[in-house]
């Protein structure tokens, strides 16, 4: 059932976008400014798209853009949905599976997240070399289709290191600084409590966030190999004193947007 909505979605894309790009990405809060720099573009509204919800979070467009970015024809989303929008993870993965059945190799996913790792400071990027998901929830729960991937998966190496490889060789070419951790994911949509930041951190967390783990897993399930970056927006709960607000949240990836979109870029040029 997933899957041939998954396949329902994916033959609609295709149809529009002619052929399907190596690579996607996920362009998280704040962060979609990105795909208006993909060259020849077209455009494809969720809402045109079946079985895609229609992604209701500030910061997002809700649309993907099919183009050239740094040379390379890439698909990118242009807002994602998230579970605390009220979805389902099925709902929320639903586009990695129908990129997967397009024929899509590599996902690029982004996000905005709160630091918890102390050496952090909101404006830093922090590329994922693993993640903790806390919230027990996992998209791949149901009856799976041994022809689309296998009932248990390995996750040793979920974000892929070639394409790791790839960020801090484009970190290095512009000469910016990139943390490197863990991403634990929280359903939200309210923020962490202190308590459960001091738990994520002794868990082994250096970022928190409301997104990228379940795509990531139903991706890694799809054989997508995958590549996630943080921009550290705030520091996490009770890191530092002070209340988050997603104002703050939206001001700091604003504020990041060119340097972030050039980074991303860079990191494209560099996959191979
Ligand atoms: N917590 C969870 N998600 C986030 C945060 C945070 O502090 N900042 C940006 N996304």
């Amino acid at each position: 059932m997933k899957d041939a909505r998954a396949a329902e979605s994916a033959e609609y894309i295709l149809r529009k976008i002619g052929v399907a790009p190596k690579l996607a990405l996920v362009l998280g809060s704040g962060l979609g400014v990105l795909a208006e720099e993909i060259e020849d573009p077209i455009i494809v509204p969720y809402s045109e798209i079946p079985h895609f919800p229609v992604s209701t979070a500030p910061g997002h467009a809700g649309r993907l853009v099919a183009g050239r970015l740094a040379g390379k024809f890439v698909l990118a989303m242009q807002g994602r949905f998230h579970f605390y929008e009220g979805y389902d993870l099925d709902q929320v993965v639903l586009p990695m599976r129908a990129f997967a059945k397009m024929g899509v190799q590599n996902l690029f996913l982004t996000n905005a997240a709160g630091g918890v790792n102390e050496s952090f400071s909101p404006g830093d990027f922090m590329l994922i070399r693993d993640h903790i998901n806390l919230t027990g929830r996992n998209p791949c729960v149901g009856s799976n289709d041994a022809s689309e991937g296998m009932r248990f998966f390995d996750m040793t190496t979920a974000y892929d290191p070639g394409l790791r490889q790839a960020a801090r060789a484009a970190a290095a070419l512009m000469g910016i600084p990139l943390q490197e951790g863990v991403y634990m994911w929280f359903t939200g949509p309210s923020f962490e409590t202190p308590a459960e930041i001091r738990a994520a951190r002794t868990l082994g967390a250096d970022a928190v966030g409301m997104s990228t783990v379940p795509e990531a897993i139903a991706a890694v399930h799809r054989g997508l190999k995958v590549l996630g970056l943080s921009c550290i927006t705030n520091m996490a709960a009770g890191i530092f004193a002070g209340r988050i607000t997603s104002e703050e949240v939206l001001e700091v990836s604003e504020r990041e947007k060119p340097r972030f979109s050039a980074f991303v870029k860079k990191t494209v040029e560099a996959i191979g």
